[in-house]
């Protein structure tokens, strides 16, 4: 009743009061729970990120020991989900698979299905979907090459175990490269939150119908897989390898770019709230050329993705609308190099907001937030007599 106002897209619209993440677009500022991004992603490890974001603050190491451990002790998940990856297409869109498995987890947990679960059980729920989700994760990848599944091994953390159950084989313990389990700790950081952006709104919105979290979760996923939000990085390679096919001429693409005509936008540019730079873009930008070294890659796309970067920062179009390179724009590569197929991508992203995702949920439950509901403005017809089919 009484006055709406009207938002699409809601770009001026503060949906809640948050104590997670803070954000300054005009400055390039991120920080989770206080910490700067920067710090976070050189010091500490995903599973101490998670930590911080669900629980507001840095673990004591007894803490982290035992959030770990908590953690591993629900790494599995029920065999009866094995049926679940056997009835998906070999081909099909890892993140349609993740969605609908993270979602089929509430049938497998029903006590998840209780809205007003205690304490203990809500944490109970969210370790079970911290723990099952690298699981799932992996075995999403093994099913897509057809290769057995890797059951998880708790000696390791949780980074580790996840490269492990992705990258392991069942014949033989393999050593992972510090390298590698490095480089996917600081991107599972730079992805773990970013307040209230696409997926993180949905998992609140859905949630705040008392839906339980793996149907929250579930959900977020599906708002991620856009080529706009999450869907971006796998978007940004295939983009890229079309601009390598076409010869590499970028002064073309970006004039594609510039084409109100053309539906072509240069993705992993441009961002609703960064309006000078995205700050997780610098770290990925200088991890991609650290990782690629260490490994001894050297890959042709990178060049491209330097030379579009150049090339747009420097024209007028992309300067007049503060349009620069975001998260999505480097960390394919780092993916790629890592040995990841491009259809991985966006699970990795949901891997690594996963956290963030859980952070945002129990906020809202905490603050016993209403059920979201957002207004409209009716511009259809009115008054109109129904008329008989024969008569239409
Ligand atoms: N290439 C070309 N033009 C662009 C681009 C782009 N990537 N992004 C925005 N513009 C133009 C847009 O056409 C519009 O121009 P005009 O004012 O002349 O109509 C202006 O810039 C403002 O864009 P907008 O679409 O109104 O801005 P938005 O805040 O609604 O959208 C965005 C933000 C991220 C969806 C958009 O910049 C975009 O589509 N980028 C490419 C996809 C991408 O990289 N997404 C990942 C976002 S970051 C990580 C995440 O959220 O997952």
């Amino acid at each position: 009743t009484g006055y709406v106002t009207l938002d699409i897209g809601y770009k001026n619209t503060g949906a809640t009061q948050s104590a997670i993440t803070f954000l300054d677009g005009e400055l390039g500022v991120l920080k989770y729970r206080g910490y700067p991004i920067e710090q976070l992603a050189s010091k500490s490890s995903f599973i101490e990120v998670a930590y911080l974001l669900i629980y507001g603050e840095l673990p004591t190491e007894k803490q982290l020991a035992d959030f770990q451990l908590h953690i591993s002790r629900h790494t599995l998940v029920h065999e009866d989900m094995k049926k679940f990856f056997d009835g998906f297409p070999s081909k099909s869109h890892p993140m349609g698979q993740l969605s609908s498995l993270v979602c089929s987890l509430s049938a497998f947990y029903p006590e998840s299905l209780k809205s007003n679960q205690s304490e203990a059980e809500l944490d109970l729920s969210i370790i079970k979907m911290l723990g099952k989700m690298a699981t799932i994760v992996s075995w999403i990848y093994k099913k897509s090459l057809g290769h057995p599944f890797i059951y998880p091994r708790n000696k390791y953390d949780y980074v580790t175990n996840f490269l492990h159950m992705t990258f392991g084989q069942r014949t033989e313990e393999i050593e992972i490269d510090p390298v590698i389990v490095s480089a996917m700790n600081t991107l599972l950081i730079l992805h773990a939150d970013h307040e209230q952006n696409c997926s993180t709104s949905t998992v609140r919105i859905v949630g705040s119908s008392e839906s339980n979290i793996y149907a929250s979760v579930s959900a977020g996923i599906s708002a991620l897989w856009g080529p706009l939000h999450g869907g971006a990085n796998q978007a940004v390679i295939e983009m890229l390898e079309k601009i390598k096919e076409d010869g590499g001429d970028t002064d073309k693409w970006i004039k594609k770019a510039k084409d109100k005509n053309d539906t072509f936008r240069l993705m992993g540019f441009g961002h609703r709230v960064y309006k000078n730079f995205d700050p997780r873009a610098k770290i990925i930008k200088k991890a991609c050329d650290d990782i690629l070294e260490k490994l001894g890659i050297d890959d042709e796309v990178l060049e491209i993705a330097k030379k579009l970067e150049e090339v747009a920062l420097k024209d007028n179009y992309f300067i007049e609308r503060k349009l620069y390179p975001n998260v999505d724009f480097y960390s394919g590569i780092i993916y790629r190099a890592l040995g990841f197929p491009t259809d991985m991508f966006t699970v990795l992203f949901a891997l690594g907001r996963l956290p963030g995702w859980i952070a945002q949920w129990k906020e809202m439950k905490e603050h016993k937030e209403p059920i979201g509901r957002p207004r409209q403005i009716y511009v259809g017809k009115v008054n109109r007599e129904y008329v008989d089919i024969k008569s239409r």
